[in-house]
């Protein structure tokens, strides 16, 4: 293992997490947490009490300071800006909370072509705390690189449709399969905001950007192709001046699209082994995943046999960022975190003689 001052890049460039998305040898194989930010770290919950989440995401220094707590408690490779795929669409005016322990909720579901009038274009003016909180953070941050991230157009359109969380997307579905016209002038509007959002971030200082499409594996293959891909694709390629990462829950049947659709790196959730995910994906893309977030709470030797597997069928990938398969469970104990980082920073050459 590689001492902390050896391992430590010279550049953000040269981090490990910026080296494993661009598929070059990396020192160590990074990691970091989606949603590492959040209700499992107990300064977070001290700093967000009496605050909601969008009046968070909205304060510059609260921003600042949530995105660097896990940072600071992890040693995780990348920082991730603390703000929530909704705060776009509350910035052009729609009207919506984020409730805690349910999700967003819309005010007044989307529902006609009306309703496209609703959302106008995001310019920087519509989110000046972001771009400060970004500039802020890349100062604070020094050699560590940030991710800036955005929802993509299928997963803002099923909260906007559906009106807040949802298990069938069924009204999101009936709109897509139902009205295309409609469904492709709202995917067309929410690709430009999603654009200019991460833009904002990208021009501030972010070196990295992650689109979460969370929900679209709840789409057979073929129209994710016809009636998503191509939306997804618009915002990919207007960011590919930093490494792109590209995710979405139960998407094993999607990974190849989504990596067509212009991602850098394509994010697996936990029902995929990596190694067979790199097949699906096929060459010429790093993966990032993909330990099952509720693992934290099996034992400790559990875990860790786990860590190592995961990162054993990582080397099947040209680049391998290690991650869970989805965002990191509100009762994780930190520690568990702790473990997991420094089990992957110490690496795995194979099974060990002892123990076993
Ligand atoms: O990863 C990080 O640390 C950055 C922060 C982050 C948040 N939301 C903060 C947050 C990120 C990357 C998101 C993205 C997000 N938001 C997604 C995509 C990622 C995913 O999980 O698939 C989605 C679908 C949302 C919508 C959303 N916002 C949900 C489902 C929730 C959880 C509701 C709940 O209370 O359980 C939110 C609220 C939210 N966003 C919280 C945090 C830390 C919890 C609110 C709180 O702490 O009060």
């Amino acid at each position: 293992m590689t001492s902390d001052a050896a391992a430590v890049p010279s550049r953000v460039a040269d981090s490990a997490f910026l080296l494993a998305c661009r598929r070059e040898p990396v020192p160590h194989t990074p990691v970091w947490f989606m949603r590492q930010a959040g209700r499992a770290l107990p300064e977070y919950r001290a700093l967000r009490e009496g605050t909601s989440m969008l009046q968070a995401c909205s304060t510059p220094d609260l921003v600042t300071e949530i995105t660097l707590q896990p940072v600071r408690r992890y040693g995780v490779d990348a920082a991730i800006l603390f703000s929530d795929i909704v705060v776009p669409l509350q910035a052009v005016g729609v009207g919506l909370e984020i409730v805690p322990g349910v999700g967003p909720v819309v005010a007044e579901p989307f529902r006609s072509a009306a309703d496209l009038d609703r959302l106008p274009a995001l310019t920087p003016e519509h989110v000046p705390y972001v771009a400060e909180a970004v500039r802020s953070l890349v100062g604070e941050l020094g050699r560590t690189p940030l991710i800036g991230f955005a929802g993509a157009p299928f997963t803002l359109a099923s909260y906007l449709v559906e009106g807040g969380p949802s298990k069938n997307h069924a009204r999101t579905k009936a709109l897509m399969y139902g009205e295309p016209e409609l469904w492709s002038a709202l995917l067309d509007r929410l690709a430009t905001i999603t654009l200019s959002f991460l833009r904002v971030q990208i021009d501030a200082g972010a070196s990295a950007v992650q689109l979460f499409d969370s929900w679209v594996g709840a789409l057979p293959a073929a129209d994710y192709r016809t009636l998503v891909q191509p939306h997804s694709a618009h915002v990919l390629r207007g960011v590919a001046d930093v490494p792109r990462i590209h995710f979405g829950v139960g998407t094993g049947e999607l990974l190849h699209d989504m990596g067509s659709a212009g991602a850098d790196v394509v994010g697996v959730d936990w029902r995929v082994p990596l190694s067979e995910a790199v097949r699906r994906i096929g060459p010429g893309k790093a993966v990032q995943g993909n330990l099952d977030p509720a693992l934290v709470f099996a034992s400790a030797q559990v875990l860790a046999d786990k860590v190592h597997e995961t990162l054993e069928q990582g080397k099947a990938a040209e680049g391998h960022i290690f991650n869970l398969g989805h965002g990191v469970l509100p009762e994780t104990d930190p520690d568990a975190l702790l473990r997991v980082v420094e089990l992957v920073h110490a690496g795995f050459e194979g099974p060990s003689a002892e123990g076993r």
